[in-house]
C-alpha cells in the first residue's frame, strides 16, 4: 500500500513528488488520461527518476484511491480554480470516511473556506495549504502554511514537515496558519508582497538603466547590496542581469509586458475588501498591468515629449529608497494579515508566519529573518523601535529618489507608493474633514464632530 498520494504531475507535483519520495515516504502518483494529450504522463515521470522506484503510479483514479492506506492522505497540485472541484467531485465518489485532501495550489481563500465545509458534510477533510518556492523549492524544501481542521492537519503533519524548508535553526518552515482558508490567504498576500518586492527591484533597475548603467554595471551594483539587504530575489535579480546567450542580454531580448496568474489581483480585492490600506500590492500589480499596453505605451511614447533632465541619483541614495520601500512593503502586507485574520478569528501567528517565509519561499530573506523576533514584539512594523531608525534614515534617500523621478518622469509606482503611504500615516490630520463635509453636502451621509465627544452623527444644511 501506498502512504500518501499526489494528484497532478504539472512541475509543482512532480516535485512534490519526487521530494516525498526521497524522504522515504511511499508515494503514489497520479496524472489524468486524456487522449493523444495527457497519456502514462504518471508512469513516464516514475520511471524517469530513481528516488520514484518505489513509488507507484497511475492514470486511473479508483485504482491510485485504493492503493492508499486509510485515513488517505491526498496531495492535489492541479490548477485552482474549477480543476480542483473537478478532481473533488471525482475523488468524493471513492474516498471512504476520514480521508483527508490537501490542495497545495495557489487557491482563493475563500474556495478554500467552502471546500472544507463541503468536505466536511459528506465525511471528509479538506486542508488548503499554500506552498512557496517554485520548482526548487518544491523539489528541495518549500516553505507550507496550511490551514483547516487542526485534528486532520496533526495526520499529515509529519508529511509536510518533513519535506518542507528548514530554517537557520533547523525547524520546519512549515506552521499550521489557522482554521478555513487562512493558509492560502496568508500564500495570497505572500504573493502580493512578491510583486512589490519585484517591482521595486525593476524599478531600481529602470533608474539605474535610465543613468546610462550597462547591465553588468547594474548586477554589480545590485550585488553590492546583498551584504545588507540581502533576499532570494535580489539575488536571482543578479543572475538574471548577468546572463547573457551569445553575445546578447537575454534580459535584454525579453518583451516588457509582464504576466500574472491571478493570486496579486486576488490579494487587491482582499485588500480592498478588508479596509487595510496595503497600496504597494495594488500599485504592483497594476504597474504589470500597464506594462501589459505594449502597443499603447508605443503610441503614447510617440504623442508626448518625454522631459528628462538626466537622473543623477547615488547607488548608495537607491539602496536606502529601496530599503525604506521594502520596509514599508512588508509592513503593509504584515498589517493586511493581521487585519484579516482579526476579522476572521483566524488568530494567525505574525512572527510564525515570518519564520516559515525565512527559508524556501520566494520572498526569504535576511529581513524576514529579522521579522521573526520583530513581530514576536510588535504586530507593527512601522512602530518598532528598531524599524522606525531605519525608516526615518533611509527615507531621506526615498524622497530624493522619488523627486528626481519624477522630474525625470520615470515609472516608479512602488517607491512612489510607499512614500506616499508613509506621508499618510505619519499625518496626524489628513483632508478627510473635506470629504465627510462633501458627503454630508450631496448626500447627506453626516460626520463626526471633534468637538462632540459622544461621536455621534452631524448634519448641516449647507446651502
Ligand atoms: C511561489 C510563487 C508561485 C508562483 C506565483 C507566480 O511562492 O512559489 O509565488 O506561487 O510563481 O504564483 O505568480 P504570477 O504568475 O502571478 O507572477
Amino acid at each position: 500500500m501506498t502512504e500518501i498520494g499526489v494528484i497532478g504531475m504539472g512541475v509543482m507535483g512532480k516535485s512534490l513528488s519526487r521530494n516525498l519520495a526521497s524522504r522515504g515516504f511511499r508515494v503514489a502518483l497520479y496524472n489524468r488520461h486524456v487522449d493523444g494529450i495527457e497519456e502514462n504522463v504518471a508512469k513516464d515521470f516514475k520511471s524517469a527518476f530513481i528516488e520514484l522506484a518505489e513509488a507507484e503510479a497511475f492514470d486511473d483514479l479508483k485504482a491510485f484511491v485504493h492503493s492508499l492506506e486509510q485515513p488517505r492522505k491526498i496531495i492535489l497540485m492541479v490548477n485552482a480554480g474549477a480543476a480542483v472541484d473537478a478532481v473533488l467531485g471525482d475523488l468524493t465518489e471513492l474516498m471512504s470516511e476520514g480521508d483527508i485532501v490537501i490542495d497545495g495550489g495557489n487557491s482563493h481563500f475563500g474556495d478554500t473556506s467552502k471546500r472544507i465545509d463541503l468536505l466536511k458534510e459528506q465525511g471528509f477533510h479538506f486542508i488548503g495549504t499554500g506552498v512557496s518556492g517554485g520548482e526548487e523549492g518544491a523539489l528541495k524544501g518549500p516553505s507550507i502554511m496550511p490551514s483547516g481542521n487542526k485534528v486532520a492537519y496533526s495526520k499529515v503533519q509529519k508529511y509536510l514537515e518533513t519535506i518542507a524548508a528548514k530554517d537557520a535553526n533547523g525547524e520546519p518552515c512549515c506552521a499550521f496558519v489557522g482554521e478555513g482558508g487562512s493558509g492560502h490567504f496568508v500564500k495570497m498576500i505572500h504573493n502580493g508582497i512578491e510583486y512589490a518586492e519585484m517591482q521595486l527591484l525593476g524599478e531600481c533597475y529602470s533608474i539605474l538603466k535610465s543613468q546610462g548603467l550597462s547591465n553588468e554595471e547594474i548586477a554589480n551594483a545590485l550585488e553590492g547590496w546583498m551584504k545588507d539587504l540581502g533576499s532570494y530575489l535580489l539575488g536571482i535579480t543578479v543572475d538574471i542581469l548577468r546572463k547573457k546567450d551569445g553575445e546578447e542580454y537575454v534580459l535584454d531580448q525579453i518583451l516588457d509586458k509582464a504576466a500574472n496568474k491571478g493570486t496579486g489581483k486576488w490579494a487587491t480585492a482582499s485588500i480592498a475588501d478588508s479596509g487595510e490600506p496595503a497600496t504597494m500590492i495594488p500599485a504592483a500589480l497594476f504597474a504589470r498591468y500597464i506594462s501589459f499596453f505594449k502597443e499603447k505605451r508605443e503610441a503614447a511614447a510617440a504623442a508626448y515629449h518625454h522631459n528628462s533632465q538626466g537622473v543623477n541619483i547615488s547607488i548608495n541614495e537607491l539602496k536606502e529608497a529601496y530599503q525604506f520601500s521594502r520596509i514599508i512593503n512588508h509592513h503593509q502586507g504584515f498589517s493586511l494579515i493581521a487585519r484579516v485574520s482579526d476579522q476572521n478569528d483566524w488568530k494567525v501567528d505574525l512572527s510564525a508566519i515570518a519564520r516559515i517565509w525565512t527559508a524556501g519561499c520566494i520572498i526569504k530573506s535576511d529581513f524576514m529573518k529579522e521579522l521573526v523576533e520583530g513581530l514576536r514584539r510588535d504586530s507593527s512594523i512601522l512602530m518598532n523601535k528598531k524599524w522606525q531608525e531605519i525608516i526615518t534614515a533611509t527615507y531621506p534617500s526615498a524622497q530624493a529618489v522619488s523627486i528626481a523621478c519624477l522630474r525625470n518622469e520615470l515609472h516608479i509606482p512602488c517607491l512612489l507608493e510607499a512614500v506616499n503611504f508613509f506621508h499618510g500615516i505619519k499625518t496626524a490630520s489628513l483632508s478627510a474633514n473635506l470629504i465627510q463635509a462633501q458627503r454630508d453636502y450631496f448626500g447627506a451621509h453626516t460626520y463626526v464632530r471633534k468637538d462632540d465627544p459622544s461621536s455621534k452623527s452631524h448634519h448641516t444644511i449647507w446651502v
